[in-house]
């Protein structure tokens, strides 16, 4: 059995990794080891696989890491960079699975989303690489949603909004955001309860409460709630993009690996939500396909697409992150012809970034190695 060294498990994306893991039953055909970076030494948590007794190992040991055939990484690009490289030097030849951004763009590695490129994942395995990285959460739900036009060469352009949640963001986001709400709460009850008060003054006060000098926002520097972040991730130079938005058409071409690159752009957004990322895109075809060939098109592509019906019941229930947090489906609706140009549609899809966007591509890649 494989010796799978595990590092950032108890983090957002590990612990739904884990967590998938075990319902699939995947320890059973490993021998799994839990790393730690701060806690090593301590007891690890009994998970009910064969981890009776086990301690937590030292993340930076590198003669420990030395001894695993694979790592399974999702604890972020600084520990990436301070120990993939090293490790490397020293000769360590195991594989490498990654959750982090830094290594996408490398040369010896591959971005992994195997509904998409498992051919090309093949390829690279039998030519001897070793690095396989999970691909940024927008770009990867935006493949398993839109798969069926990519791989019959449907698309000429695709321009793109994203609805990106705050647990996107890491763990503090998503906390500052629940930290952000309870404070608007808790000054709601006295402002509504108060019959003299009218709508536009309470409006009012909360925009008052979002900006005094208490307001809890040292992470995302702004009120997330009753407005919006129309900024992801640093500033890309000249562009104007942000690194966000410029993954979208580098990962997507990197991980299609075809000779016409597609041209993708948009502009990401942060929204109040807890989980799950949208997007609303607006794709040019090189061909006027019916609607009816494309929701064919899309649903035929991977079991876990799912085409809403483009009606307001539907919408509301099916095609929202509320509906789809925690599952593995990636929705799409609102699909409908633009009277901008006959060969453009509008498209919407939401699908869980911890999941598709970030946890699954890792489990389903260890799997293929094992
Ligand atoms: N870069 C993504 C975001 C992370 O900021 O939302 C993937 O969830």
């Amino acid at each position: 059995m494989k010796n799978v060294g595990f590092i950032g498990w108890r983090g957002m994306v590990g612990s739904v990794l884990i967590k998938r893991m075990l319902k699939k039953k995947d320890f059973n055909n490993i021998n799994a080891i839990f790393f730690s970076t701060s806690q090593y030494g301590e007891s690890v948590p009994d998970l009910n696989i064969k981890n009776k007794n086990q301690k937590l190992e030292n993340a930076y040991n590198f003669e420990k890491l030395f001894e695993l055939d694979i790592i399974v990484t999702c604890q972020g690009s600084e520990y990436t960079n301070e120990v993939y490289f090293k490790l490397r030097k020293i000769g360590w030849n195991g594989y490498w699975i990654d959750a982090a951004s830094n290594l996408r763009t490398s040369d010896n590695a591959v971005i992994v989303l195997d509904p998409i490129n498992l051919k090309n994942i093949q390829e690279k395995l039998n030519m001897g690489v070793k690095t396989f990285v999970g691909g940024n959460c927008t770009v990867s739900l935006m493949l398993m949603a839109l798969g069926g036009l990519f791989e019959n060469n449907l698309i000429d352009w695709i321009s793109v909004s994203t609805y990106q949640a705050a647990s996107g963001a890491g763990a503090k986001f998503i906390k500052e955001l629940i930290l952000q709400i309870k404070y608007i709460s808790n000054i709601i009850p006295n402002l509504i309860n108060d019959k003299s008060n009218n709508i536009l003054n309470i409006e009012k006060k909360i925009t008052e409460n979002m900006n005094s000098s208490n307001f809890p926002k040292k992470n995302f520097h702004t009120s997330l709630i009753n407005n919006l972040i129309p900024w992801i991730d640093k500033k890309i130079n000249n562009s104007g993009q942000t690194k966000e938005e410029w993954k979208g058409q580098y990962e997507t071409n990197k991980i299609l690996n075809k000779t016409k690159k597609i041209p993708i752009d948009g502009i990401c957004v942060r929204i109040a939500t807890l989980r799950s990322h949208s997007q609303s895109f607006t794709i040019k075809l090189n061909q006027n396909l019916s609607i009816d060939n494309i929701h064919y098109i899309i649903n035929s592509h991977n079991k876990w697409v799912k085409v809403i019906p483009n009606d307001f019941n539907d919408t509301i229930n099916f095609l929202t992150p509320s509906f789809v947090s925690r599952k593995l489906d990636v929705v799409v609706g609102r699909i409908k012809k633009l009277n901008i140009d006959k060969n453009c549609f509008s498209i919407f899809s939401v699908g869980d970034q911890l999941l598709w966007g970030a946890s699954e591509p890792l489990r389903r890649m260890l799997k293929l190695l094992i």
